[in-house]
Formats: C-alpha cells, structure tokens, sequence
C-alpha cells in the first residue's frame, strides 16, 4: 500500500493523469514505469490566494493582504491544504490554527470568500479568474495573521456551566452509576450534541458583533440550550434565570445569518427560540420519561 501511495504522489507531482486501473495494476505490484506509458503532461492551474496578515509584533504595522500564487496540481483540494502547502514550501510566518484536517476539532475556523467556515473541509473554488480572499473570523480580536482570540467566546462557554448537574450529586455517588435517558430524550440532544464550538455562527451575528461582551452569541447559547433540555440535568430553572436579563439572550433578532453559516449543518437559530420559548413560558421542559436516578437507588 505504501508503494501505491507513493506512486500516487509522484504521478501527481508531474501532472499525470493516473487513471484508476493504472493504480488498481500498480496495487498489483506492477512498476511504475509501465504506467508512465500513458503519461500527459498537464498546464499548472495557478490559483491566487488573498490572505489577511497582521503581526504584532511589527510595531506601527497595519493589517495588509499578502497575495500567494499555489499550483493547484501540486496541492490537495481543500483551503487547508493551500494554506499547509504555503506555510511548509513558501512563507513559514503564515500562522493559523488547524488540527484534525476533518471538521471535528473547530480549530481552522476563518473566513474564506465571504464565509465563516472551516478551511480543512471547504474545497478551493478551481476558478483561476478569481482570487480566492481569506480572513480570520470577522469582529473578533486578532493575535496574528489567521487566529483570532477566542477567549471571550470561552469565557463565555463557561459561563453557561457545560456540564451535568444534579440536585443531590453527594446522594447519587455521581459517576459510580450511570443516569437513565429514555431514547425519546436523549433524542432532544441531536442537532446540539454535535457542535465542535468553531465560532463560526457567532461571528457571523451582527448582534454578536456589536455586544459581544453582554450577548452570548447563537454557539454558546445552543450549548446553554443543549443542557437545559437534557432529561438528566435537574438544574434547569437557575440555568434559565442566568439567562433572564436584556442581553444574553434576547439581542438574538432571528436574523439566522448563525445557521446559514454553520458549517456541521447545526440551527443554533432554532436552539435561541426555543430557550425564549422556556424564558417566556411559551414552553416548558418536560419531565424525564425516566427515572434518572434509578441506578443510583
Ligand atoms: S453551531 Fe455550528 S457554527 Fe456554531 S459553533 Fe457550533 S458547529 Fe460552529
Ligand atoms: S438568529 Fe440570532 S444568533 Fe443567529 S445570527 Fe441572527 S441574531 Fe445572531
Ligand atoms: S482542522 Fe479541525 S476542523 Fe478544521
């Protein structure tokens, strides 16, 4: 296997076509030459990237677009890929955040072509025509080039209390046993659960950007709301009435650019109407159809 995948990178760094049956034959441990045959030769597809630069530590410096040129052939299909390939081989002072390379970790959040999304999983427009510009996400602090300074967003993910919480937690020996959900519960949980907290939805909320420091922003709040609708956590009306004020959640306007923008296919939208919901007393949380507690008798 390793054979084939180096056969794989060394066809594609001169631009061979290598169709599938050169590489199902190459598995078969034939050699490389024998699929040179069928080379051809391809034209570089020179893409531009616009990328936001910021250095603090160039005093006096301004924020400017610096403009690199990647052959596409040579490069794998996403924006991440790009911005990998023109750290490693043409300017190491490019700095951004990445770790997984597959929309889990939330990390390579930034905005690329007027969108909040994640470089590892957002494949790079093959127009050669047109630029390709990328920022750090918008109306947040910068620390450098690509990174923005997410501490008030985590600051403010704490303060909501992310995590399980009981009335009687000495009582029930918590975590000796494990709290009951009925499959009908712990179904309130899809669509929540399965945020990765990258920021793209908040910074794209113009309400977020003007009171970011008082509005808790669409992440935040689907996490507030994600615990306030568990079955388990019996902590549901102090979670609510730490929401209850003119800010945290009600500069929410429904103006959805959140779920437009979440790149998880997540609607923090609905999440903030249903917390107003509960808030108003339009709504509110139904008892567990379990006894949680059960295990812990
Ligand atoms: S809701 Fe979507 S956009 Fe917002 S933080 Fe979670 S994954 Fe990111
Ligand atoms: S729906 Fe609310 S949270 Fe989402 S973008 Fe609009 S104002 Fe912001
Ligand atoms: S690198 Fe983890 S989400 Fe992009």
């Amino acid at each position: 296997m390793a054979l084939v995948n180096e056969a794989r990178i060394a066809l594609n760094r001169i631009g061979v076509i290598s169709g599938r049956q050169q590489l199902r034959s190459l598995a078969t441990g034939k050699y490389l030459a024998q699929q040179v045959e069928t080379v051809e030769i391809k034209e570089p597809q020179i893409k531009t990237f616009q990328i936001y630069r910021w250095n603090p530590d160039n005093a006096g410096e301004k924020p400017y677009m610096q403009t690199y040129e990647v052959n596409l052939r040579e490069c794998g299909p996403m924006v991440l890929d790009a911005l990998i390939k023109i750290k490693n081989e043409v300017d190491p002072t490019l700095t951004f955040r990445r770790s997984c390379r597959e929309g889990i970790c939330g990390s390579c959040a930034m905005n690329i072509g007027g969108t909040n999304t994640l470089a590892c999983i957002s494949k790079i427009d093959t127009n050669l025509s047109k630029p390709l510009k990328v920022y750090p996400l918008p109306h947040m602090y910068v620390v450098r080039d690509l990174v923005p300074d997410l501490n008030n967003f985590y600051e403010q993910y704490r303060s909501i209390q992310p995590w399980l919480q009981r009335k009687n937690e000495v009582a029930e020996s918590k975590g000796k046993a494990q709290y009951l959900q009925s499959v009908e519960d712990r179904s309130k949980l899809d669509g929540l659960y399965e945020c990765i907290l990258c920021a793209c939805c908040s910074t794209s909320c113009p309400s977020y950007w003007w009171n970011g420091d008082k509005y808790l922003g669409p992440a935040v709040l689907m996490q507030a709301y994600r615990w306030i609708i568990d079955s388990r956590d019996e902590n549901t009306t102090e979670r609510l009435s730490k929401l209850k004020d003119p800010f945290s959640v009600y500069r929410c306007h429904t103006i959805m650019n959140c779920t437009r923008t979440c790149p998880k296919n997540l609607n923090p939208g609905r999440a903030i109407a249903e917390i107003k919901k509960l808030l108003s007393g339009m709504a509110s949380k139904p008892a567990p159809k379990l006894d949680t507690a059960a295990l812990h008798k």
